[in-house]
């Protein structure tokens, strides 16, 4: 028999409902009331753009973080593409990120201009630097790397800070889904100049909408972006740089604020014994657990495994069992068509083989892990892990 899971009540719940990857209704009833009254606090102020709202959710995100500065911006996707404008990436300049991603981590880099370069990934699906700094020892003129911190996995900061120093580069972190993971006790996001993640609904900490924030420790790189975000403006009308609107609404900065930040290091605890439990007992010889990086602690966005043969196969059988699961992801990026159509005028480079990152495409599934699972459906998850048979 497996041991209990103290950290949980016992379901009231029923037993025959689809087991979600992400189940908002259950948050919603979690943070009703909290909600509820930052909408009112908004509305009462007044103040819907820029306010004291989203001045107080940066100051309370940068504390949470270890980082000096937070700067609220639209979405994910525009905070790593402020993230490299801060950092002056240049026209046709050269950027190298993992093929293994949300396209948003690509895209930022073609709308601020540069040329992204792809290089494969590592057992746990992150950009493997040893190849990356072969890259940079063959290719010197390359000063941009853009990592992603993927699943909430956190790659090891020691190398990356060592690559920063001995090649002089300019590093964005992508923490889109990583907001708590840590390498070597130091916060993701703590060795690049610039760190960037998402509110999107299904990330840990997921707004009622879109959002996103970049956060640093450069009181320049924060003000350049504050800039950047709000048209380019420097002074009411006048416009010194290329700018975006890409502001964070105070409803959603309130939002943030007082119903979900203060509860992001419960939910977080709770995700990270769920995969305690699932690393403990999900033993089936045809199901790979991913390795965690050395001297990390992942933030277990996402319960990523690898399925050895017939992957589509398990989908079904947990989809039978009332169990969803996702792929993470089914294609890489350079092979998305914009790069691949006769007329595509999107450079990229792809500078290593990328056969673990295609192995990736072929072996991965995401397990549910949302801090709203109850008890029993833990269990049925390892369960069902463990009778299927290819
Ligand atoms: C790794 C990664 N980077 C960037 C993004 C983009 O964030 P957003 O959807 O808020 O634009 C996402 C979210 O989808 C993501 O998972």
């Amino acid at each position: 028999m497996h041991s209990s899971l103290p950290f949980m009540t016992k379901s009231v719940g029923d037993n025959v409902s689809l087991i979600l990857l992400n189940d908002f209704k259950l948050q919603w009833k979690a943070i009703r009331e909290d909600f509820l009254q930052s909408v009112d606090r908004v509305g009462e102020s007044g103040y819907l753009i820029l306010g004291s709202e989203v001045q107080l959710f940066e100051s309370d995100l940068s504390r949470y973080w270890g980082l000096n500065y937070a700067v609220g911006c639209a979405s994910g996707l525009d905070a790593i593409e402020i993230g490299l404008r801060t950092l002056n990436l240049k026209l046709g300049e050269k950027v190298i990120t993992t093929p293994l991603s949300a396209f948003a981590t690509t895209l930022a880099i073609l709308r601020a201009g540069g040329i992204p370069v792809f290089c494969d990934v590592d057992d746990s699906g992150l950009l493997d630097l040893e190849l990356v700094e072969n890259i940079l020892f063959e290719n010197q003129d390359i000063k941009f790397l853009l990592p992603v911190h993927l699943y909430g996995q956190a790659l090891n900061l020691k190398k990356l800070q060592r690559l920063k120093e001995v090649y002089s580069l300019n590093i964005l972190e992508d923490c889109a889904q990583a907001i708590g993971s840590k390498s070597f006790g130091k916060p993701t996001g703590s060795v690049g100049q610039v760190a960037a993640t998402s509110f999107y609904p299904t990330k840990n900490l997921g707004c009622y909408g879109d959002g996103g924030a970049l956060l640093t420790n450069t009181k320049e790189i924060a003000d350049a972006a504050k800039c950047i975000r709000d048209y380019g403006q420097t002074q009411k009308y006048t416009h010194s740089v290329f700018g975006l609107n890409s502001r964070l609404d105070e409803l959603q900065a309130a939002v943030l604020r007082t119903a979900l930040l203060p509860r992001l290091a419960e939910w977080s605890e709770t995700r990270k014994q769920i995969a305690a439990y699932y690393q403990k007992y999900i033993s089936s010889s045809h199901i790979k657990l991913l390795p965690t990086p050395e001297g990390t602690e992942s933030s277990w966005h996402l319960f990523p495994i690898e399925v050895i043969s017939h992957r589509e196969n398990l989908m079904n059988y947990l989809r039978n069992s009332n169990i969803s699961s996702g792929i993470h992801y089914p294609g890489l990026i350079p092979d998305q068509p914009i790069f691949n159509t006769e007329s595509s005028q999107y450079r990229f480079e792809i500078k290593t083989e990328l056969t673990r990152a295609h192995r990736f495409t072929r072996t991965q599934l995401s397990l549910p892990i949302h801090p709203f699972l109850k008890e029993e459906e833990i269990r049925k998850i390892v369960n069902v892990c463990n009778s299927w048979k290819p």
